[in-house]
């Protein structure tokens, strides 16, 4: 069955216009917020600058990098270079690094830094992060554990997002030689991918493990409406985590499970394109939108497409340029309007069934600021990731 989206695909003028208000955008956040951090979610769509002690800071990093590459001004690198100081002193004196998160906030900032400019004090902050992960890895169960504190029954679990984190254990397994890294990134991957998708091809957003036998136990919610929910933006942790995993892999499951899941993402976009925040949500349910769940997906499919037949290829990139088509038109501020680059994402939403308390409804967020850049990255040029 051929499936796609009802929207036009994005034009190199789009592609051209949107990076350019991008950049023009990053050049205004940099004398406001110095060396201080965008933070994860706006407030009626303007950030103020925090402090580098959320799991989202790498993504700020992340787009002044993208932003040097782009234009070669010294400026964005000055920039993210006083970033990579500061995760260096956030990780040598553990500060909130007591979970998963070490991929998300030192591939786009550290390992970006000694990619790009040979940076070491990246380097040994990207290998303090990766031991911090790999420190958190269970035998019992074969996976690395979320959040909180280790071994507790009440946070025995894996969670989606984190196949992001697996490529800061690649890297470090290429840069120290030690083949540790990498053996537990295949591991949590393997154990992820056998049972976070559901027959359906819809995804869990966590699972639970017996912390006595290593069982897998139960699939939860933490960010999604209720348990048996597909959470849009862990779909699209999915979707670019298994691209990823195949890029360091090669291993043929991923990509069968990639057109699977990737598939049930695609099929349950409404007809703007742009997922909703749970994809159980159709036009209509007067539910919001996470763009950051469809930039997520959308970098992921162009992944992807790279190592794809061509038939396939050519369909996941005309969707990813469908999304970015989208993005571009209904998704994207007036430089008045907001200080951020891409509107109407969700932070956390409650539900009856998931009663958090919201954060960040409708919002700016800066991962999905991030994935914006990113996918107009991979549009523009063949570009050599930081993950
Ligand atoms: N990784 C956390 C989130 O997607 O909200």
């Amino acid at each position: 069955m051929s499936i796609g989206l009802n929207v036009e695909k994005i034009t190199k003028e789009e592609i051209n216009t949107s990076t350019n208000e991008a950049l023009n955008n990053l050049r205004e956040i940099i004398p406001v917020f110095k060396d201080k951090f965008i933070p994860g979610c706006s407030n009626n769509n303007f950030y103020s600058p925090s402090e580098n002690t959320c799991w989202t800071n790498g993504f700020h990093t992340g787009m002044y990098w993208l932003a040097w590459e782009l234009t070669g001004d010294a400026t964005f690198k000055n920039a993210a270079n006083v970033h990579v100081d500061s995760f260096l002193h956030r990780i040598e004196n553990e500060i909130e690094v007591d979970n998963h998160d070490m991929g998300f906030l030192y591939s786009l900032s550290c390992v970006a830094a000694w990619q790009l400019v040979g940076n070491e004090t990246g380097k040994r902050a990207a290998i303090l992060a990766a031991d911090k992960l790999i420190s958190r890895f269970h035998e019992k169960g074969g996976f690395i554990q979320a959040w909180g504190e280790l071994g507790a029954p009440d946070n025995y679990r894996l969670i989606i997002d984190c196949l992001l984190n697996m490529p800061l254990l690649y890297w470090a397994t290429e840069v120290t030689g030690d083949e540790k890294y990498a053996k537990i990134a295949k591991i949590h991957t393997a154990t992820s991918v056998a049972n976070l998708v559901r027959d359906d091809f819809s995804t869990y957003h966590t699972f639970y493990f017996d912390p006595e036998t290593g069982e897998p136990t139960k699939g939860v919610t933490a960010q999604g409406y209720k348990d048996s929910s597909p959470w849009a933006r862990g779909q699209a942790w999915g979707i670019y985590g298994l691209a990823l995993s195949y890029h360091y892999t090669r291993d043929p499951k991923c990509i069968d499970l990639f057109y699977k899941i990737t598939d049930f993402f695609i099929e349950r976009s409404p007809s703007d394109g742009i997922a909703y925040w749970d994809l159980m949500f159709k036009d209509g349910d007067g539910e919001p939108k996470d763009s950051s769940a469809s930039a997520i997906a959308g970098c992921g499919m162009l992944e992807m497409a790279k190592y794809l037949p061509k038939e396939e290829a050519e369909k996941y990139t005309n969707i990813a340029k469908q999304i970015a088509g989208a993005l571009a038109r209904n998704y994207t501020p007036n430089p008045k309007e907001s200080n951020g680059l891409l509107l109407h994402g969700v932070g956390v939403k409650s539900s009856p069934y998931n009663p958090w308390g919201d954060s960040g409804v409708d919002e700016c967020n800066v991962w999905g600021d991030y994935y914006w850049l990113e996918l107009l990255v991979r549009l523009s040029h063949d570009w050599d990731m930081y993950w």
